[in-house]
This record gives C-alpha cells, sequence and structure tokens, in this order.
C-alpha cells in the first residue's frame, strides 16, 4: 500500500443509501467481472473493447490499489452491505489539482435509485474536503442521459462539448464534458456523510 495515500483502506464514507470504500483485490469476483460483460452496463464503458475476466479485473484494482493519483471506490447499497458498483476519484493531476471522476453502478437492478448520484456526490465530498482538489471532472456519451442527471443533481455543470469524438453503440456521439469547482460546490449537494475509519466496520 501506497504510504502518502490520503484514504485508508479502512476508512467508510457512509451517506444515507450508499457508502464508499476502497476496492480492494477480495472484491474481484465472478459477479464484478458479469458486471463488465453485461452489454448494457458497457455499453458506455471504455471497459467493452478488451474482454474483461478476473484477471484483467484484478490487474486492474491491483494497479489502483498500489496507485499514487487514483481512488478506486465501490459503492456499497447500505440496505444489503452489497458492493453494487464502482466510481473512481482519478487520475489526479497533482500540479493542477483536479481529477476524472468515472463510476458504473454494476447492479441494474438497482438503477435508477438514486444510487450513482450519491455516490459522485460522496466522491466529490472526497476530492474536495480529503484530496484537497480544486475541480473535479467527468466525460461522457452524450445518449447517457442518467449519467448526465446523476452529474447535474451533483452540482456539476456542461461545459464542453467534442463532436462525434466517440464511438459509441449506436454511431458518433458527442463527447460530453461536466466539472465542478470547489468554490461553486454547494452544502445542498453534499449528502449527509459520515466519516468512519474503524477497522471492525462490516465489508
Ligand atoms: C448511468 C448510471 C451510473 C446511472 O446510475 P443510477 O444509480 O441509475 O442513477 P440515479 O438513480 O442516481 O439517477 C440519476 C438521474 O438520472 C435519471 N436516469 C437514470 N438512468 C436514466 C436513463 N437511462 N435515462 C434517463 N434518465 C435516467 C434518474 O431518473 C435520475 O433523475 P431524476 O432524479 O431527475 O429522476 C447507471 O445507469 C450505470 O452505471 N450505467 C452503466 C455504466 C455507465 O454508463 N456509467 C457512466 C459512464 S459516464
Amino acid at each position: 500500500m501506497n504510504e502518502h495515500r490520503r484514504v485508508r483502506a479502512a476508512e467508510r464514507f457512509r451517506g444515507a443509501r450508499v457508502t464508499l470504500r476502497l476496492v480492494t483485490l477480495e472484491d474481484c469476483t465472478e459477479r464484478y467481472v458479469s458486471w463488465l460483460e453485461d452489454p448494457e452496463v458497457a455499453q458506455y464503458l471504455e471497459t467493452r473493447w478488451s474482454p474483461q475476466n478476473l484477471a484483467s479485473v484484478r490487474d486492474f484494482v491491483g494497479s489502483m490499489v498500489d496507485s499514487p493519483h487514483s481512488y478506486l471506490f465501490a459503492i456499497v447499497e447500505n440496505e444489503r452491505s452489497l458492493h453494487v458498483g464502482n466510481i473512481k476519484v482519478g487520475p489526479i493531476q497533482p500540479r493542477h489539482r483536479y481529477a476524472d471522476v468515472s463510476y458504473f453502478i454494476g447492479e441494474r437492478s438497482v438503477w435508477g435509485k438514486g444510487l450513482a448520484t450519491e455516490a459522485i456526490q460522496l466522491a466529490t465530498f472526497i476530492a474536495f474536503e480529503r484530496l484537497d482538489l480544486h475541480r473535479v471532472q467527468a466525460g461522457l456519451y452524450e445518449a447517457n442521459v442518467g449519467s448526465g442527471r446523476a452529474l447535474e443533481k451533483s452540482g456539476y455543470t456542461l461545459e464542453g462539448r467534442m463532436k462525434k469524438q466517440l464511438l459509441g453503440p449506436r454511431g458518433w456521439e458527442d463527447h460530453l464534458w461536466y466539472g465542478l469547482l470547489r468554490e461553486d460546490w454547494r452544502r445542498e449537494v453534499v449528502p449527509s456523510v459520515s466519516v468512519d475509519d474503524s477497522a471492525t466496520v462490516t465489508r
């Protein structure tokens, strides 16, 4: 584990519906692989360009665990203590102090319940309050309306449009960039978050 990391493995960032904690190699299960193999989940993820299996997932998670510039969090549904997807803050540009945020909810049965929105809000809290960033941003395929909406509900605004930059499932799509500055971050889009670093918290 990289000693310079600002989030510890035992820490939990708990909101009303979901909790974020760092992903570990133990999270690399067939269920995780099945999320990336689900065509509906993967249609706007770059993982779809290469075969996904336990080895590729372990490689990716291993690189995140060791990275000084990226934080990969598990999104854990509070109700069932169930890992349902991931959200990444990174790579951080250390000199400019900004980072990308990217995410997916792999369990389609819980789509539309506000989990991605709260996960984005918690990750944004971590980015500004823990990682001392001044800006976060997220890129998405224009047709991914739910993703854009979750960002807007978290205070992000549409800043840029790269015309037909991405090859989506139905042809060329505009690449939209959303961003949020710390100074524009409003209290009403910060979830009620409790931070717990007790090692006894259930996974
Ligand atoms: C996009 C995704 C993250 C949304 O997750 P989610 O937990 O279902 O999102 P939320 O429940 O927080 O919904 C946020 C808003 O988007 C809306 N929304 C969600 N999916 C939608 C869809 N397919 N079409 C239109 N609106 C949608 C919700 O209704 C909600 O808006 P509202 O509160 O005004 O009704 C999820 O569908 C997903 O993981 N997709 C596959 C991977 C992916 O695309 N990741 C993002 C890459 S940029």
